[in-house]
């Protein structure tokens, strides 16, 4: 079935992960393309802030936690209540590890759980309360991965395999719906000037020394949160599958088949970047029981 381009001016769009960060900024371009916005969010305080630096009557902001239905289905009647049925959802709220990176045998014990519990588990509870909603609207679900959905994931590995999993629930879902006269497409960002991205830009030294390492020149730049707004909006407009920021990233993930064992191979071989993740077992206390050379 074709679907028709969504426009936005009166259509209800809910944000999880509001607050802050990419939330935000997609809270505020949807706003400014006249949609009536619901941003949702555990920091309602951050949350309200922003709703009253738009103003006015079409943006409201709501506490809820994503891995906890309940909080969620109260807070998707009220905006229901407010604006009407949603026609967009933006299931974007995600947590990374924090300021310091990990490897999987340094990782704190729980820290696996709650990220997937979050960026997981919270997409799939944020598109089934939503579900009835998109598709009684012919609308959208923009759910937000990330590039670690199909780059190497080293000290990263909870979050990568966390948006490894979204990426396939943004892919199934697009074609659940498609009968129904809805549709949904994933954003792949890669480096946003957010809180979540500090680690990997100077919060911690060994982790920023790898990523610069991996991701010379461009691909380690980090692109503002509006202009990744824009070109994701763009994008729920004309309900595209697939959005990656920067755009050049699209072409990484399309040769990811060949690309991936390339750069998997050339990372297990280079002592620098073994340097790198042994010194972040090792600071961790995990590193020097091992038999490594
Ligand atoms: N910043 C980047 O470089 C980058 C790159 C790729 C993907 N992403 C993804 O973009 C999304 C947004 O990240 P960001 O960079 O804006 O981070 P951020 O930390 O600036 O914002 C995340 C927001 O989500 C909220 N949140 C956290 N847990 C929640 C929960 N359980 N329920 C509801 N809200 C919750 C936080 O309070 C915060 O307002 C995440 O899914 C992240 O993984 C970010």
């Amino acid at each position: 079935m074709a679907l028709k381009r969504l426009d936005l001016a009166g259509t209800t769009c809910v944000v999880t992960g509001g607050a802050r960060g990419i939330g935000e900024a997609l809270g505020r371009e949807l706003h400014a393309r006249g949609a009536c916005v619901a941003l949702l969010d555990t920091d309602l305080e951050e949350a309200e802030a922003v709703a009253a630096s738009l103003g006015g009557d079409r943006v409201v902001a709501l506490r809820a936690d994503v891995t906890d239905p309940a909080t969620l289905s109260e807070a998707l009647r009220r905006a229901r209540e407010q604006f009407g049925p949603v026609t967009v959802v933006c299931a974007n709220a995600g947590i990374a590890a924090g300021a310091h990176a990990f490897t999987i045998d340094s990782a704190p014990d729980g820290l696996f759980e709650r990220i997937i519990d979050v960026n997981l588990r919270g997409v799939w509870n944020t598109i089934r309360a939503t579900r009835q909603d998109v598709v009684s609207t012919n609308g959208h679900v923009l759910i937000t991965a990330s590039m670690y959905a199909y780059i190497n994931g080293m000290i990263n590995a909870p979050y990568a395999a966390s948006k490894a999993a979204v990426e396939q629930l943004g892919r199934a879902l697009r074609t659940e719906l498609s009968y129904c006269g809805a549709s949904a497409g994933v954003l792949f960002p890669a480096w946003i000037r957010t809180d979540i991205s500090k680690v990997a830009f100077g919060e911690d030294e060994v982790a920023t020394g790898l990523v610069a390492r991996a991701m010379p020149g461009k691909l380690g730049a980090r692109v503002e949160p509006a202009e990744l707004a824009r070109i994701a909006v763009d994008g729920i407009e004309r309900r595209r599958s697939r959005t990656h920021v920067p755009g050049f990233f699209g072409v990484y993930s399309t040769l990811r088949g060949i690309i991936n064992p390339l750069t998997d191979f050339a990372f297990a071989r280079d002592r620098v970047t073994q340097a790198g993740i042994r010194r972040i077992d090792e600071r961790a206390g995990t590193g020097n029981d091992r038999n490594c050379p």
